[in-house]
């Protein structure tokens, strides 16, 4: 007998069958349904609901359905709707009756949410270890190359030089805040819903501690109305995907553009590259553009979350099967993702050649800073010192002259207060370890942030 019996006459029409079903997508909750199935058998049975028996049979057809999913014999039917009822009707062929206790005050309400926590716990912990993996390639990559000076951009026009171990950490920092987060979010991802019933929460007294400890949770939801309505946890998870891929995305077109002909800075790993179907001479970062381009998606992704939560009234609304296909894009592609970033920074080389003619191409532009932070230490109001070095900027432009071939007579006209010392300032090493604070790219201060750093991945 079908759910649909007992209040509807006629079957579903077949126009309906097609969009009412969700196991299509949804089928990949499997192991989570089957887990909260079994800690949900055992809470009947100390509640006294079900005899030993009949949780042993019950116990023992959830594991067998779990080796026939996991074999590919698993019958899933699109009339049975979704994964929980597949589950049900499964167990019910195994195990005859006995099944049909199973759901004794538990409605699917409450079960959807239920496996989505679960799912994002388990994701949570694995990009949690993909984040950690792509830390101590960063940081490998960032002592190998502290002593590595490059130019910076701003407007992706040269700025000042910097130690690149300095720009390897900015994007740990990006992701280590990320990373924060979703330590920081499993406070309130972690919260059991089971319990709630349909809506107004259970009505045969079912331990909901036992529930929470047996399924790794670390509090109950308080309100069984909110428990099944929110899909907040889905949101705020999303958001930082989408927060982490900003950053990779971003990573990505760094590397796209320094490994250019143009730039040359970096060479990628050939197992990592492609190269065209016409033009031989190619080796294209596709690698890195999918990561850039699955960005978009994870987006999208999370406006649709959004979108589909905005107007539904409380409490739960079928709207919400459509919650779960961009729920699991994003969490299997921030993994993907993650994984093939933290690979391209451990295969990724760095020209040092190509490097320093980017210094060398500046013809000492990188230094105007370095020189208006000069004439502001011989007492000359910040202000005219950037007007004084602008227009020294300009002669050497004009007259095609590095910083270091302008003669000391020539540097005088533009300001009395240049002296012989003020060729000291032309080097790279020096210019860096001038950004003496905390934070800057003296490559003292960057040193000590990398040991730092490692301490930090050692917890
Ligand atoms: N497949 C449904 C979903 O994903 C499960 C909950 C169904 N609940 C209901 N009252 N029809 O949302």
């Amino acid at each position: 007998m079908a759910l649909r019996d007992g209040r509807l006459k006629k079957g579903l029409h077949g126009a309906f069958l097609r969009v009412n079903q969700s196991i299509d997508v949804d089928r990949k909750l499997y192991r989570e349904d089957l887990r909260g199935s079994a800690a949900y058998a055992r809470a009947l049975r100390k509640r006294g609901i079900l005899t030993a028996d009949e949780l042993r049979l019950i116990s023992e057809g959830l594991t067998s359905i779990e080796a026939e999913i996991e074999k590919g014999t698993f019958e899933f039917r699109e009339e049975d709707e979704d994964i929980h009822m597949n589950i049900e009707r499964r167990l019910q062929e195994l195990i005859g009756d006995a099944a049909h206790k199973l759901h004794t005050g538990r409605s699917r309400n409450e079960q959807v949410v239920l496996d989505e926590r679960l799912y994002i716990m388990d994701s949570v912990e694995t990009l949690k270890e993909r984040l950690d993996t792509l830390f101590r390639a960063l940081v490998e990559k960032a002592k190998l190359h502290l002593t590595t000076i490059v130019p910076s951009y701003t407007h992706m026009r040269q700025a000042q030089a910097v130690s690149l171990a300095h720009l390897f950490l900015a994007y740990y920092h990006a992701l280590k805040r990320d990373r924060d987060r979703l330590v920081d979010f499993e406070k309130r991802l972690k919260v059991l819903p089971l319990g709630s019933g349909a809506v107004a929460g259970s009505s045969i007294g079912i331990d909901r501690d036992f529930l929470k400890k047996t399924l790794g949770f670390k509090s109950l939801s308080r309100n069984s109305i909110d428990a099944i309505s929110t899909r907040d946890f889905m949101i705020e998870f999303q958001y930082i995907c989408v927060s982490l891929f900003l950053t990779l995305s971003r990573m990505a077109e760094d590397i796209i553009i320094f490994s250019s002909e143009e730039f040359g800075f970096y060479t990628l790993p050939d197992e990592l590259s492609t190269t065209s179907s016409l033009m031989p001479q190619k080796k294209n970062p596709d690698s890195l553009e999918l990561i850039r381009g699955k960005t978009s998606r994870i987006i999208g992704n999370l406006l649709a979350i959004i979108t589909l939560v905005k107007g539904t009234p409380y409490t739960y609304n079928r709207d919400f099967q459509e919650d779960k296909e961009g729920l699991f894009d994003t969490a299997e592609s921030c993994s993907d993702a993650l994984d093939l970033m933290s690979e391209v920074m451990r295969g990724m080389g760095v020209n040092e050649k190509s490097v320093n003619r980017a210094l060398e191409s500046s013809k000492g532009a990188l230094f105007a800073t370095d020189v208006a932070d000069y004439l502001v230490e011989k007492g000359l109001p910040f202000r005219e010192a950037h007007a004084v070095v602008g227009s020294i900027v300009r002669h050497a432009d004009e007259n095609n002259l590095k910083f270091g071939d302008i003669s000391l007579d020539s540097y005088k006209t533009f300001s009395p207060l240049f002296n012989e010392d003020v060729y000291d300032l032309f080097d790279y090493i020096r210019s860096v370890n001038s950004h003496d604070v905390i934070g800057g790219t003296a490559l003292k201060r960057v040193a000590e942030e990398i040991k730092r750093i490692e301490e930090e991945l050692k917890k």
